[in-house]
């Protein structure tokens, strides 16, 4: 599938040989929004939503999502049979997919920054938004966004993400068909979902291994402030958990984590 079929098959639904259902757009406000007004209406589990582009992109907490054409902005629709309290467990299934395509099919080194980044080597590659809200017949469901750089260059960038930024171009220097990413991202998706639903797959358990930030020392920052220690867990439910010196371990749920030098402290 390349570019051209994406031109023209704008708004149509497609349907992924493992079982999703696609509606690719050139440019959206946010595949998001575009998916909750579906879900809201009772859409069952599996429609993804994809676009070239988006002029009001969400990052997580209340940030926009800088959606520049060449990356993949894409959200799914999930209502996992499973209890909603494994809704935390989602982004590490996503990520934990991502970061293993990555490894095995163009050998990057990807990680996992908690609570949700998929980097290399300390850049920003892939952002990751899980959203739980509930539709018109009062049925929970999950849509999950996530952006991925893949086309962008360097030099198109805004200065304030220059060098904390990068995309699957800039690491291999080669472009890429973003087709080909998505099909291959939503086979192993589906897979692992199937696994996680199952029991059989902890995405939380398995991200471990790629964990950017799991021994760290670290500088969290969230609504309630600063807080600084080493990160010692990553509970089951995704949570991470900080020995702040004194005895004293803080758990976060969320929050902005920056890796220190062991020096800094
Ligand atoms: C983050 O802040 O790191 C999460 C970014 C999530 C961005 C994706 S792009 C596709 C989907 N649509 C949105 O508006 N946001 C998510």
């Amino acid at each position: 599938m390349d570019e051209l079929f994406i031109e023209k098959r704008e708004g149509v639904l497609i349907r992924h040989p493992s079982g999703w259902k696609i509606l690719f757009f050139s440019a959206v406000s946010s595949t998001s929004s575009i998916l909750h007004q579906w879900a809201k209406k009772g859409e069952e589990e599996g429609l993804v939503v994809v676009a070239k582009r988006q002029h009001q992109g969400r990052g997580r907490q209340g940030r926009s999502w800088l959606s520049l054409p060449g990356g993949l902005y894409m959200s799914l629709l999930l209502r996992p049979t499973t209890a909603f309290h494994s809704v935390g467990r989602i982004p590490f299934l996503f990520a934990l997919v991502l970061i293993q395509l990555l490894r095995e099919s163009y050998s990057l080194p990807a990680v996992m920054k908690w609570p949700n980044d998929v980097q290399i080597k300390g850049k920003k590659l892939a952002g990751i938004l899980t959203e739980m809200s509930v539709d018109k017949h009062g049925r929970s469901y999950l849509v999950t966004g996530i952006g991925i750089n893949i086309n962008q260059r360097e030099e198109s960038w805004p200065h304030d993400l220059k060098g904390q930024t990068t995309s699957l171009a800039q690491e291999l220097q080669v472009d890429l068909n973003s087709n080909d990413l998505l099909f291959f991202f939503l086979q192993r998706l589906e897979k692992a979902y199937r696994m996680f639903l199952q029991g059989s797959l902890d995405p939380v358990a398995a991200h471990l291994q790629y964990s950017a930030t799991l021994g760290q020392r670290v500088h969290i920052k969230n609504g309630t402030g600063d807080y600084y220690g080493q990160a010692v867990e990553i509970t089951p439910t995704g949570s991470l958990r900080v020995d702040c010196g004194g005895g004293i371990i803080r758990e976060f749920f969320t929050g902005e984590v920056t890796a220190r030098k062991m020096d800094s402290f």
